[in-house]
């Protein structure tokens, strides 16, 4: 799965990509400050729009992924450093990113409340979490599709779940969220966050 979902991604992508993405995405990611922790990087469709980052570190636990990403690092106008790791498991210090980043990964995620806790863990107090999601629509019928759908989408989009309530995760994993913006009817959300501040003493 991991090799032919990596080959194929970028073209599967590119109208949407076209069609609004990259601006989304151009938008979202000039936020992005100080030392930055992407998780979920994929082919490093991301990697062209940091501009304003002192460093990233990108992350993604299928290596096919990670070598289609390389090239889109060395081509980036800031230091983007890509290693294969998962979400769950951050392989780095308390308190470590200013930034933290992830689109289009909630869904994949196999324990989105671990890894939404590893991000509160490696963020600095004050940092910033930013993310574009696409999520489980609160209008009965297209919830409901989507709840229908996912099983099947599941196992031919490398195990996305299309019915993830991630703003509701984001919020219950503590996070305050600053700032959301719908696109496509509500179907994804661009989601501006703080991590929670740590415990005094
Ligand atoms: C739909 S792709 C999104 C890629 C990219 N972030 C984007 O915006 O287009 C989901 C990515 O999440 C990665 N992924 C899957 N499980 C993960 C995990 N446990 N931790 C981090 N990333 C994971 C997949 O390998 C894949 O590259």
């Amino acid at each position: 799965m991991g090799r032919w979902f990596a080959a194929l991604y970028d073209t599967v992508m590119a109208p949407l990509e076209r069609g609004g993405f990259q601006d989304i995405r151009k938008q979202l990611l000039r936020q992005a400050r100080g030392k930055v922790l992407e998780i979920g990087s994929g082919t490093g469709v991301n990697f062209p729009y940091y501009t304003e980052a002192e460093h990233v570190i990108a992350l993604d636990p299928e290596p096919a992924m990670v070598e289609r990403s390389l090239r889109r690092a060395t081509h980036a106008a800031v230091p983007i450093e890509v290693i294969v790791a998962r979400a769950e498991a951050l392989p780095f210090a308390d308190h470590t990113f200013d930034t933290v980043v992830g689109t289009l990964v909630f869904c994949t995620i196999p324990d989105p409340r671990q890894a939404l806790c590893e991000l509160q863990r490696i963020s600095t107090p004050g940092g910033t979490a930013l993310f574009f999601e696409h999520v489980r629509v609160h209008r009965p019928l297209v919830g409901r599709l989507q709840d229908w759908l996912t099983p099947v989408w599941k196992h031919v989009a490398g195990g996305c779940h299309l019915n993830r309530d991630t703003l509701a995760l984001i919020t219950q994993a503590g996070f305050t969220v600053t700032c959301i913006a719908p696109h496509y009817k509500e179907l994804f959300l661009v989601i501006a966050a703080k991590p929670s501040a740590p415990p005094i003493g």
